[in-house]
């Protein structure tokens, strides 16, 4: 083994731990760095070379969703933003969009967004606009690679300029929701819920470590508060001590019903977490047994809510309109079932990558080295790190002057592919002419 290698690899392997980025929370189109309580937000224009900057007047915005970028370029395919990220690092991105009218009309423009190669979901924010609201969408999705892309895209209802306010990129921990598999899929929030609370105060960072926001939510059933605090790493998902602190219940021998998520789900399936908690003292006598059933379907039998908490996941459930969650008590149980905070988030799969190592002329490989010997697993690895590809977002920087949408995947979505680029249509879509 050439030691110089050995040395390069090494130096290579560092250089790549020191330049990517764990979270970045973004204000987009502003000029100049915002504090929001502990939260610093960035200006955009190092993520960005596309699009037009505006401020919304009104003196009483929120800093962040006071500027926003807008995306006048009909002819653009899409519009992205290109995040450094920690190849195979789990991240949750949050996207917010407040409209203020910036173009001079009435009613927000609803638009498509996509991560990496896959049409996300459309943003349409007109109704939280009119009930005076900004609006956020959030998504969970490993990086594939180097760079992490999210783009906003005309639809044929776009009747204005695609916008956004802020953006928001947190580096979540392996163990966050790992039933999922990242390679294919991405997790589309649809709600996380903290029960019992009837403040109108999300809880966030640093409640919880991730700024995942946890939206109060009460019904007609009973509240009770909890008279232990939780440990979060006692749970899968970590959720914050504060989404414990309320719970609703019901009385004894009386089953809970809640009609959770309080929206009605398209046809898709989802990944639900729920999380429980006996709220009173600890004690010998301190839990309760009962079983969860969701539209009628057992869910988990028997489950045993004790002081100390737990969770309960399904990975794959297949759901469509209104979802109703019933806990049924377990015959001999003196309380009621009791429910303190769930999440649950609509499963999506990825629309594949465009493999960027095509045989086209423009690009070649370069190996620095190549496990010749399979003397030790370390040198292995390094040689895959040591792998570089000259990619065609490299070729992209090679034209003079590329068109502006030459940012993000270059093939997919289909949709959103790069302009005068053509691609096959495999799931792995390659470049097939320039
Ligand atoms: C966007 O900015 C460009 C360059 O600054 C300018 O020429 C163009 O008029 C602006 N477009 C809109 C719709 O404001
Ligand atoms: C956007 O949402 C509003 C309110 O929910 C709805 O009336 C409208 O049809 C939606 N627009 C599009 C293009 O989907
Ligand atoms: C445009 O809006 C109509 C009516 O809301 C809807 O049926 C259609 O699917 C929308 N198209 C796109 C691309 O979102
Ligand atoms: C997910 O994380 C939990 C908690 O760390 C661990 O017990 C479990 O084995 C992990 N599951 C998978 C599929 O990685
Ligand atoms: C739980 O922790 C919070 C914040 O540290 C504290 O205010 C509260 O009193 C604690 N509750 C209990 C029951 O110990
Ligand atoms: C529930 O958990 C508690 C505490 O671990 C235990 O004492 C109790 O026996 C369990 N109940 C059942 C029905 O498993
Ligand atoms: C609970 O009680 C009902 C009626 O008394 C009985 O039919 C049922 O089998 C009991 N269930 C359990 C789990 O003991
Ligand atoms: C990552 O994005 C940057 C900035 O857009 C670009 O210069 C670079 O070539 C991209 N790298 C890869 C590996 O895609």
């Amino acid at each position: 083994m050439n030691e110089k290698v050995k040395t390069f690899c090494v130096l290579l392997l560092l250089l790549l731990v020191v330049v990517v980025v764990a979270g970045l929370l973004v204000s987009c189109g502003s000029s100049e760095e915002q504090t929001v309580g502990s939260l610093k937000y960035i200006p955009d224009y190092d993520l960005i070379s596309v699009g037009n900057t505006t401020s919304l007047k009104g003196t009483d915005l929120l800093p962040v969703l006071s500027t926003l970028r807008y995306f006048p370029d009909r002819f653009a395919r899409k519009s992205c933003y290109v995040f450094s990220v920690i190849k195979g690092g789990k991240y949750l991105l949050r996207t917010t969009y407040y409209y203020g009218g910036f173009d001079g009309g009435i009613e927000p423009p609803v638009f498509d967004q996509i991560i990496e190669g896959t049409k996300w979901s459309i943003v349409n924010t007109t109704e939280d606009y009119a009930n005076g609201l900004s609006s956020y969408y959030e998504i969970i999705v490993a990086a594939t690679g180097k760079n992490l892309s999210v783009c906003l895209a005309r639809n044929e209802n776009t009747t204005s300029h695609p916008f956004i306010s802020a953006l928001e990129l947190e580096l979540l921990e392996g163990s966050v929701y790992n039933s999922t598999k990242f390679t294919e899929y991405a997790l589309s929030t649809v709600a996380r819920t903290t029960f019992g609370d009837d403040s109108s105060n999300m809880i966030s960072f640093p409640d919880d470590q991730f700024n995942r926001l946890w939206q109060p939510y009460k019904d007609q059933n009973p509240v009770v508060n909890s008279h232990f605090n939780v440990t979060s790493s006692d749970f899968w998902n970590i959720p914050p001590v504060k989404a414990f602190a309320s719970a609703i219940t019901t009385s004894q021998g009386k089953s809970l019903q809640i009609k959770w998520p309080p929206v009605s789900l398209p046809s898709s399936r989802y990944y639900i977490a729920l999380y429980f908690q006996d709220s009173r003292t600890p004690s010998p006598f301190s839990w309760r047994v009962f079983s969860v059933s969701i539209n009628g379907n057992d869910f988990y039998k028997d489950v045993n809510a004790t002081t100390k908490g737990v969770t309960v996941t399904g990975s794959e459930w297949p759901l469509s309109g209104q979802t109703e969650i019933t806990l049924t008590p377990h015959n001999n149980t003196l309380v009621g079932p009791i429910i303190n905070a769930a999440e649950i988030f609509q499963i999506l799969p990825l629309g594949g990558r465009t493999h960027t190592r095509d045989g086209s002329p423009f690009l070649f490989h370069l190996h620095l080295y190549t496990a010749a010997s399979s003397e030790n697993q370390i040198l292995t690895t390094l040689s895959v790190l040591c792998y570089i590809v000259i990619s065609m977002e490299l070729l992209a920087n090679n034209f003079k002057n590329p068109p502006s949408d030459w940012i993000g995947d270059p093939c997919l979505p289909y949709e959103n592919s790069w302009t005068g680029v053509t691609c096959s249509k495999d799931k792995l879509a390659r470049v097939i002419t320039l």
